[in-house]
């Protein structure tokens, strides 16, 4: 299937999935339907253990639901052979982990390397977007350094730096200010929105942060497997509040 203007990026309809360990069943989403459109910003909200992860790694083709279709740039991601659903999310999809995910024994340039690098970039090709990148990012003076002598927010900016260098149309952030401080945390969410807004990629963050879902153009809330409500987000000033508001509407 070919993409059109008005087709959504990313879109999930009648979404079931259900943890089976032996006899038990957790049953984490239910008729999940979401689309999102080229270009937008959107946050996903819920309490823990509410699905936003498998949610994530539903949409990103890491993890088939039981029921339901997953639809990214148009592509039936779960009716591909698994070799076609691993490319279509490498080469598509951006990570960023709260965890960071970084490689410990690769250099700074180095992980950010890595998924151009498995794309079939030359390792040792340094093109200059590399350098305008790293001193975007502030990252300059830690280029040359592992990632066990920099900091939790330089370590942060390396990951999301990593999940920009390849160009991905979609960048999927799993609360990725959860382990840094509220003012690095700022500075990741500026940077994610530069890269909706400079370059139109395609933000799905999710996070438990209402500063952090107040960057977003669109906030989902999941409760209990299930989209219970969402709101769009027009002028910063107020979005914090509105997202109190619903989180406490929902009794979340
Ligand atoms: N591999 C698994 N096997 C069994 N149960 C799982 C598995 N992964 C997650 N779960 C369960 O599914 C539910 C949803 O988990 P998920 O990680 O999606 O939640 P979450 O909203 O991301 O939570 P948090 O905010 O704590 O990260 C939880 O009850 C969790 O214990
Ligand atoms: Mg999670």
């Amino acid at each position: 299937m070919s993409q059109t203007a008005t087709q959504p990026i990313v879109a999930a309809s009648d979404v079931d999935k259900t943890y089976r360990m032996g006899e038990i069943q957790v049953p984490v989403l239910r008729s999940v339907g979401l689309e999102i459109a080229e270009g937008r910003f959107v946050a996903i909200m819920g309490p823990s253990g509410s699905g936003k992860s498998t949610l994530l790694h539903v949409l990103s083709g890491l993890d088939a639901p039981d029921r339901g279709r997953v639809l990214l740039e148009g592509h039936d991601v779960y009716a591909l052979k698994d070799r076609a659903r691993t490319l279509l999310r490498r080469d598509r999809i951006g990570f960023v982990f709260q965890f960071f995910n970084l490689v410990p024994n690769l250099t700074v340039t180095e992980n950010i390397l890595l998924p151009a690098m498995i794309q079939g970039q030359d390792p040792s090709e340094r093109p200059p977007e590399l350098a305008t990148l790293i001193e975007r990012f502030r990252l300059t003076g830690q280029a040359d350094r592992f990632p066990h002598q920099i900091s939790g927010g330089e370590m942060q900016r390396v990951s999301i730096a990593r999940a920009l260098f390849s160009q991905p149309r979609i960048i999927m952030a799993d609360e990725p200010t959860g382990n840094i401080s509220s003012r690095a945390g700022q500075e990741v969410m500026e940077l994610l929105r530069a890269c909706r807004d400079e370059r139109g990629q395609t933000i799905l963050l999710v996070t438990h942060n209402p500063r952090d879902a107040a960057f977003a153009d669109r906030v989902h809330f999941l409760k209990d497997g299930e989209i219970a409500a969402h709101t769009t987000l027009e002028d910063d000033a107020v979005n914090e509040a509105r997202i109190l508001d619903c989180l406490k509407e929902l009794d979340v």
